[in-house]
């Protein structure tokens, strides 16, 4: 919840009204893959979305904004990043495996 913190600030900051009533649906997925794909989706959306707000920041002279913009599309691409790996295990060693593995790391 940074991301929207730190954005909330720099709406505030512009004097503008952040609407944070309206959220974009929630998918959470059936089985573990539908959860890690539906995640990775939703991360390349933010991906999209944080790459068109740093354009526009840019399009205004908003530098500050795009750097803000510019550190959060980082950590999202790490989310992506994370996604695949996941993916790639479950396709490599099969669901069982995987949550085996994330059990003994979790214990571990
Ligand atoms: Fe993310």
């Amino acid at each position: 919840m940074h991301h929207a913190e730190w954005l909330i600030k720099r709406i505030l900051f512009l004097e503008g009204v952040p609407a944070v009533a309206k959220l974009n649906p929630i998918r959470i997925g059936q089985t573990v893959q539908e959860i890690v794909s539906n995640d990775q989706d939703d991360e390349l959306g933010a991906i999209y979305a944080y790459n068109n707000a740093i354009g526009l920041a840019h399009e205004v002279a908003d530098q500050a904004t795009a750097d803000l913009l510019l550190t959060i599309l980082k950590m999202e691409e790490g989310h992506v990043d994370w996604a695949e790996v996941q993916r790639s295990q479950i396709e490599q060693m099969g669901v069982e495996n995987y949550l085996a593995n994330q059990a003994t790391g979790a214990a571990g």
